[in-house]
């Protein structure tokens, strides 16, 4: 585990990928870190199962900007099963490693992208 922010981790808080919000989105999720209080906003769009655009919107720190941004590339053309095994391990590993203190802001990513998917499956169900 490293106490610094990684390369990565810095590329993708100063140049977020997916950032923003889709009006029309088929799923969101919203989630709250108890941690630190941050809060972060998953937007999906999906067709045949496959997450074909993802958005977010963060109000946190930079660990969760990054984590952010490449969970939403790591799930993007992915099927929502797919998407729903992804874990802030995977989204830390992906950085290049997380300071052990900032792993928690890796949660928010992944709980939010479930949560959009279960949004969206409960809209389609009705
Ligand atoms: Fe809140 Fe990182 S300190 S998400």
């Amino acid at each position: 585990m490293k106490d610094m922010y990684t390369e990565k981790v810095l590329d993708h808080f100063r140049n977020p990928r997916n950032i923003g919000e889709i009006k029309d989105a088929d799923g969101i999720g919203t989630v709250g870190n108890p941690v630190c209080g941050d809060v972060m906003t998953i937007y999906i769009k999906v067709k045949n199962d496959i997450i074909e655009d993802i958005k977010f919107k963060t109000y946190g720190c930079a660990a969760a900007i990054a984590s952010s941004s490449i969970a939403t590339e790591l799930v993007k053309g992915k099927t929502l099963d797919e998407a729903l095994k992804l874990t802030r391990n995977d989204v830390a590993e992906e950085l290049g490693g997380l300071p052990a203190y900032k792993m928690h802001c890796s949660n928010l990513a992944a709980d939010a992208i479930c949560k959009a998917i279960k949004d969206y499956k409960k809209k389609k169900n009705k």
